[in-house]
C-alpha cells in the first residue's frame, strides 16, 4: 500500500504491514513512528492551553496528509469529541474548515476562543483596558474564598475575579481579543512555575482545594501575590510567536461549534463531512468533569452539565454500545467514500491489557444512513515515552513507550 511519505514530519518511519491477521484478516495494520516524538513542534497556537487527554497535533496532521492531500479544499473536518480543539485547529491551519463538538462547555470555550485571532497589537490594547486592582475585593464571596484561597493570594484572586467579570459580560463572544485573553488567563490558573497565577500546583488538572491546602502544608508554601496581566501577556506572545496562515481567520469563521452528545449531532446535516479525526473517552480513564472544576468556575459554566452527561464508564460492554451509536452517527454525517479516524489506547481492564481499536473493529461492518462503514486500516504509532504524552493509565508506560492506536473506517 502506498503511504503518504511527503510530510516533512514523517521522518525515520518504520512501516510494518503485519501479514498475520490481527483484526479479522481484512484490515492492514501498520506499526511505526509516524510522527515526531519531539514536543511542541507544530504551530504554538496549539499549545495555548493544556488539556488532559488531548492528542498531539501531529496526529490529525498525519491523517489530513494521508487522506485529504489529493482532494481540493477547503474540506470539512469534524471532531465529535473535540476536547481543546486540536483537530479543527489543525484543519484551519491546513486550509480546511472545522466542525467541532464536545459535550463539555469548558472544552468548547477552549476551541472557540481561537476561532478568530486578532493581531497582537489589538490584544495588547485590550489587555491594557481591563481594570485590575489587587486591593479591590468587592467581587469576593465567602464560598469563592474557601475554594480558591488555597491556590491564590487574595490580591491575585481579586484580579482574576475582575477579569472573569469582564469575560462573563461578553455573553455573545463578540470581543475576540477578550476571548483570547480569557483563554490565556484560563491556561495560567494553576501550575508548577512562576508563570502561573497559583502557588505550586498541578498544571493539567484542578486538584480539590483540600488537597491543595495539604500540599501547601507539606511544601511549607503560601500563595504569594502574582499580578496576572504580565503573565497573560507573556503567554499570548508565546502562542502567537509564529505567524498564522493568511486565510486562518476566514476559514475558521466557517467553523461550527456544538455541545451535543456525540451520538446525536443534531445540528450536523447528513453526508457533509470529508474527514473525522477524533478520540473518544477511553472507558473511565479520565474524569473530564472533576478535573476541570476550576476552569468551569472561571468560565461561569458550573452546573451547566452534570457528570452523567460526559461518558465515563468502567464497563467495556457499555462503552462498546456507546461507541456503536457514535460510529452510526459518524456514518450518517460522512460523505460517501470519506473516512473517520478513531484514536484509542490500550487500557488495563480487569487486570489485562485490551486494545480498544480491536474492539471497535470487531463491530464493523456497520449499516449506517446512506451506506455502511468498513474498517479500512489500523495505525499503531509507537514511540519512546515522554512526560507530556503520559495521559493514560496504561501499562506500557513502564516499558518506556507510548502508543496511539488509530482505527480508520470508511463509508461505502
Ligand atoms: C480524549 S478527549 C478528546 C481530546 C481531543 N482529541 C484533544 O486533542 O483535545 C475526549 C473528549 O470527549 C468529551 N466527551 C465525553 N463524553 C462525551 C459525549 N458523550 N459526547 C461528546 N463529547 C464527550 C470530553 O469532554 C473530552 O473533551
Amino acid at each position: 500500500m502506498a503511504l503518504a511519505r511527503s510530510s516533512e514530519l514523517i521522518k525515520n518511519v518504520i512501516y510494518k504491514a503485519e501479514q498475520q491477521d490481527a483484526y479479522s484478516g481484512r484490515v492492514p495494520v501498520y506499526t511505526g513512528e509516524f510522527w515526531t516524538a519531539r514536543q511542541r513542534q507544530m504551530h504554538p497556537l496549539h499549545y495555548s492551553v493544556s488539556y488532559r487527554a488531548s492528542f498531539k497535533p501531529e496526529l490529525p496532521d498525519f491523517f489530513i496528509q494521508r487522506l485529504l492531500s489529493n482532494i481540493n479544499g477547503p474540506l470539512v473536518m469534524l471532531d465529535p469529541f473535540g476536547g481543546r480543539g486540536t483537530t479543527i485547529l489543525q484543519a484551519n491551519l491546513r486550509g480546511h474548515i472545522g466542525y467541532y463538538n464536545d459535550r463539555n462547555p469548558v472544552s468548547g470555550f477552549l476551541a472557540r476562543a481561537r476561532q478568530h485571532i486578532p493581531d497582537l497589537k489589538q490584544i495588547e490594547e485590550r489587555l491594557q483596558q481591563i481594570k485590575l486592582d489587587p486591593t479591590d475585593d468587592s467581587l469576593r464571596t465567602v464560598a469563592d474564598d474557601e475554594r480558591l484561597l488555597p491556590f491564590f493570594h487574595p490580591g491575585t484572586l481579586n484580579e482574576i475575579l475582575q477579569l472573569r467579570r469582564e469575560l462573563l459580560q461578553d455573553k455573545n463572544r463578540k470581543d475576540a481579543a477578550l476571548q483570547y485573553i480569557g483563554l490565556a488567563a484560563l491556561s495560567r490558573l494553576h501550575g508548577h512555575s512562576g508563570g502561573f497565577f497559583s502557588v505550586y500546583s498541578f498544571p493539567q488538572i484542578s486538584i480539590l482545594p483540600a488537597r491543595q491546602a495539604l500540599s501547601n502544608q507539606k511544601r511549607n508554601q503560601q500563595p504569594e501575590y502574582r499580578p496576572i496581566r504580565p503573565r497573560i501577556w507573556k503567554k499570548i506572545c508565546a502562542d502567537l510567536s509564529k505567524p498564522l496562515p493568511a486565510r486562518y481567520n476566514s476559514l475558521a469563521a466557517q467553523n461550527a461549534y456544538w455541545q451535543d452528545d456525540a451520538r446525536h449531532l443534531k445540528q450536523c446535516p447528513a453526508g457533509v463531512v470529508d474527514l473525522i479525526v477524533t478520540s473518544p473517552p477511553f472507558l473511565d480513564k479520565v474524569n473530564y468533569y472533576d478535573d476541570n472544576w476550576m476552569r468551569s468556575w472561571f468560565l461561569g459554566r458550573e452546573g451547566q452539565i452534570s457528570k452523567q452527561d460526559l461518558t465515563m464508564t468502567p464497563h467495556l460492554d457499555e462503552w462498546l454500545r456507546f461507541m456503536q451509536s457514535v460510529m452510526q452517527e459518524m456514518g450518517r454525517v460522512l460523505k460517501p467514500g470519506a473516512c473517520a479516524v478513531i484514536e484509542v489506547g490500550e487500557v488495563v481492564y480487569r487486570n489485562s491489557v485490551i486494545h480498544l481499536e480491536k474492539e471497535l473493529a470487531g463491530m464493523l461492518p456497520l449499516k449506517v444512513t446512506g451506506g455502511h462503514l468498513e474498517a479500512s486500516e489500523i495505525f499503531i504509532h509507537t514511540q519512546e515515552f515522554t512526560k507530556l504524552a503520559n495521559c493514560w493509565d496504561v501499562s506500557n508506560n513502564s516499558k518506556g513507550t507510548n502508543t496511539n492506536r488509530c482505527l480508520v473506517i470508511r463509508k461505502l
